[in-house]
C-alpha cells in the first residue's frame, strides 16, 4: 500500500497507509497522551485522552484509533483538544481513586487539571475484592479502559475469565455472574494485572507489603503456608 505524506503541527510526516495519528505523530518525536491505548492491546478510542485536531473536520478524532489520509493536517495540541484532554481528566479525578496511577496524575499536573473542580461527582468506590492468593482488585481505582479485559481475551490470554458488566455510572469489570476469581476460567497468569495503569489489579504480595505484613504472613496469605512436596519415586 501506498505511502502517506500529512503534516503534524505544521512538519510533514511520510507513514505506511493505515498508520494511527498516533504513531504517526511519534514518528516525529511528538507525544500525544494516552490512558487507555496499550501497545499490545486492540485500540478501542474509551478514554480520548488521545484527541487531537485535524484540519477540515469537526469533532476532536483519537489519535490512537484513528488512521492517517493524504494531505491531513493533524494539530497534536490547539487549546480545544487540551480543554478536552483536562476536562476528562478532572471528570476521572471527580470519580475514581487516582491515588496509584501515577502516569495519569502527571497528566493532571501537565494539563493544569484541577482534581477538585465537580465537587458535586459521586464517586466511584467499591469494596476491595480479595478473593484468590495472587491478585487483590479494588475497583474504586478503576478507569475502566478495558486493558485488562482484552488482554484477558484476544489481545493476549484467550481465557474470558472478566468483561464490562452493567451499564452507565454502573458499568465496572466483573466475572460471570460475579463469581470469585478461583471460580472463573482465570489461570492467573497476571497479564491483567501487568496492564493495569491504576493499581485497581495489583499482585497480593505487593498489596501485603505495602499495609506491613511480614514475610511470612505474606507467604501464609498467598501460599497456604505450605510447601509444594515432589512425590516419592
Ligand atoms: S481494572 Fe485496571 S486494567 Fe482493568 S479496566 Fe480497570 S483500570 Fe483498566
Ligand atoms: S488513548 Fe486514545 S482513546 Fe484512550
Amino acid at each position: 500500500m501506498a505511502d502517506i505524506t500529512l503534516t503534524i503541527d505544521d512538519e510533514p510526516v511520510t507513514v505506511p497507509a493505515e498508520t494511527t495519528i498516533l504513531k504517526a505523530a511519534e514518528k516525529l518525536g511528538r507525544q500525544v497522551p494516552t490512558i487507555c491505548y496499550h501497545e499490545h492491546c486492540t485500540a478501542n478510542g474509551l478514554c480520548r485522552i488521545c484527541v487531537v485536531e485535524v484540519d477540515g473536520v469537526k469533532p476532536l478524532l483519537p489519535a490512537c484509533l484513528s488512521r492517517v489520509s493524504e494531505g491531513m493536517k493533524v494539530i497534536t495540541s490547539s487549546a480545544r483538544a487540551e480543554r478536552s484532554r483536562r476536562t476528562i481528566l478532572e471528570m476521572l479525578a471527580s470519580a475514581v481513586d487516582l491515588s496509584q496511577a501515577p502516569e495519569i496524575q502527571k497528566f493532571i499536573d501537565d494539563y493544569r487539571a484541577d482534581p477538585a473542580r465537580f465537587p458535586e461527582a459521586q464517586r466511584r468506590e467499591y469494596p476491595v475484592l480479595d478473593d484468590n492468593p495472587m491478585y487483590i482488585r479494588d475497583y474504586s481505582k478503576c478507569i475502566l479502559c478495558w486493558r485488562c479485559v482484552q488482554v484477558c481475551a484476544d489481545d493476549a490470554q484467550f481465557t474470558y475469565a472478566i468483561n464490562f458488566k452493567g451499564r452507565g455510572f454502573d458499568t465496572g469489570i466483573g466475572t460471570f455472574f460475579d463469581k470469585p476469581m478461583p471460580e472463573t476460567t482465570c489461570v492467573f497468569c497476571g497479564q491483567c494485572v501487568g496492564v493495569c495503569p491504576t493499581g485497581a489489579l495489583k499482585s497480593k504480595r505487593e498489596s501485603l507489603l505495602e499495609q506491613g505484613f511480614s514475610l511470612d504472613e505474606i507467604i501464609q496469605a498467598t501460599r497456604g503456608g505450605t510447601k509444594r512436596r515432589r512425590k516419592s519415586p
